[in-house]
C-alpha cells in the first residue's frame, strides 16, 4: 500500500453565500494520478483552488503529508510541494516563455537545480525551448498549456494540480500533452490531481477517479472500473447505446405494460 499524500476530508467551500462544494472527500496516494470528472459548473476548479489555498474551506480539512494545510496562503502551500496549473492557463502574456517559467520557481533559491529543472521542462516540451525568448502571449493555445504545466513543474511539486489541460485543444494535441503528463508522473514520481470535463482522456490517464456533480462526489472507483459503468459510458463518454439507456428503456417498457 502506498502512502497517502493528499487527503481532502469533507470540505465545504463557498463564494459568498453560494455553496459550491458540499462535503467532498478525495485522496491522492504518493506517485498516483487521480482525476475528478464533472460537467461545467460541477465545482472542479473550486476544489483545486481550495487545495492550493486560493480559497479557504468553510468546513472540512485539507491535509498534505499528514499535516493540515487548510488556511495556508497559496505561496505557503506551494512551498509544501503543491503546484497548480490553473484553469485558463493564466500565463503572463507580456513576459517571455523563459520568464514565465522562472516565475514558477519564485519560492526557490537553488540556482543550479532551477537551471536543471528549466532544461527538464524544455526536454518534455521542446516547443517551449524553441520559443523561449518569445512573448508568451504569442504562443498557440496548446503551447500555452505546455507552458502552464511547465511553470507548475518549476515549483518542484510533489503534487501537481491540473485544471482542464485539454480545454480548447485539438484531439491530437490533447493526446500528446497527456502522454507527457503521464511521463512526468512516471519519471519524476510526481503525483497528479487532474480535473477534467474530458472523461475519455482523464479515465485513460488516471489510476483512480471521482465523479463530481453539483458540488458532491457521486461515484468513485479505479478508472478501469469507472470506464465500464453504464452511467459513465452514457453521460461522460457519450456512448449512446450503453446499457444505462437500454436499462431505462427496458424499465419504461415494463411500466407501459
Ligand atoms: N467567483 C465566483 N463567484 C461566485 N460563484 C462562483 C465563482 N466561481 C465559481 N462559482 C460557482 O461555483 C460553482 C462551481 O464552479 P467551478 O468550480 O468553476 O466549476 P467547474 O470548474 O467544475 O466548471 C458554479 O456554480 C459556479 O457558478
Ligand atoms: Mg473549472
Amino acid at each position: 500500500m502506498s502512502e497517502t499524500l493528499l487527503k481532502v476530508s469533507n470540505i465545504e467551500t463557498f463564494y459568498g453565500p453560494i455553496q459550491a462544494i458540499r462535503g467532498v472527500s478525495i485522496e491522492v496516494k504518493q506517485g498516483s494520478i487521480v482525476t475528478v470528472l464533472g460537467a461545467n459548473g460541477a465545482g472542479k476548479t473550486t476544489i483545486l483552488r481550495t487545495i492550493s489555498g486560493v480559497l479557504d474551506a468553510e468546513r472540512g480539512e485539507v491535509s498534505f503529508q499528514g499535516q493540515n494545510i487548510g488556511g495556508l496562503t497559496p505561496d505557503r502551500v506551494m512551498r509544501q510541494g503543491i503546484c497548480h496549473s490553473p484553469e485558463g492557463r493564466e500565463i503572463f502574456p507580456f513576459l517571455s516563455v523563459a520568464e514565465n517559467l522562472m516565475m514558477g520557481s519564485f519560492t526557490r533559491n537553488d540556482k543550479d537545480e532551477i537551471a536543471r529543472d528549466l532544461e527538464m521542462c524544455y526536454g518534455y516540451f521542446p516547443r517551449l525551448k524553441e520559443r523561449a525568448q518569445q512573448r508568451a502571449g504569442q504562443l498557440s493555445g496548446g503551447e500555452q498549456q505546455m507552458l502552464a504545466i511547465s511553470r507548475a513543474l518549476m515549483g518542484q511539486p510533489k503534487l501537481l494540480l491540473l485544471d482542464e489541460p485539454s480545454l480548447g485543444l485539438s484531439p491530437i494535441l490533447v493526446t500528446q500533452i497527456f502522454e507527457i503528463v503521464k511521463r512526468i508522473n512516471r519519471e519524476r514520481g510526481v503525483a497528479i490531481l487532474l480535473v477534467e470535463q474530458n472523461a475519455h482522456i482523464a479515465l485513460k490517464t488516471a489510476d483512480y477517479g471521482y465523479v463530481l456533480e453539483v458540488g458532491r462526489i457521486v461515484m468513485e472507483d479505479r478508472c478501469a472500473v469507472l470506464m465500464e459503468k453504464d452511467d459513465i459510458k452514457e453521460f461522460y463518454l457519450g456512448q449512446k447505446d450503453s446499457g444505462a439507456r437500454g436499462h431505462r428503456r427496458w424499465k419504461k417498457k415494463k411500466l407501459w405494460r
